[in-house]
């Protein structure tokens, strides 16, 4: 668990600073490990896990809206930026999508 106060900035910074990531209640960041889709699939695997990333970022919409949240997929985001917050490679393992969550305006 990253407990780094300075992740959520940095974060905020490679979303191109839309300062709503800072101020969400969570932040979730999908990744994917290439080989683990490759394996199987080849060159036609990075389709899918993208596939794969709108089907899971869906499912937060629709979970944000059983409890009265909000949800916002986000996909501007700068790539090496946002996988050396996460001290991942960027070609392995990186970043493929993310999605906020927080209350809507009363
Ligand atoms: C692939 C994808 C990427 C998106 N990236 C961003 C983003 O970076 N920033 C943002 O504010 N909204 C982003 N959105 C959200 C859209 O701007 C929009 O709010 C959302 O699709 C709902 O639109 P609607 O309320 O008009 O139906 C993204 C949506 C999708 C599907």
């Amino acid at each position: 668990m990253d407990t780094d106060p300075g992740t959520a900035e940095r974060v905020t910074q490679a979303c191109f600073n839309q300062r709503f990531v800072m101020q969400s209640a969570a932040t979730f960041i999908w990744t994917a490990v290439a080989y683990r889709m490759m394996w199987r699939y080849g060159e036609r695997g990075y389709r899918y896990m993208h596939l794969d990333a709108g089907h899971v970022c869906q499912n937060l919409y629709l979970a944000a809206e059983a409890i009265g949240c909000g949800a916002c997929a986000i996909a501007a985001f700068h790539d090496d930026a946002l996988n050396e917050a996460l001290q991942i490679d960027g070609v392995e393992h990186f970043a493929v999508y993310v999605g906020v969550l927080g209350k809507k305006r009363g």
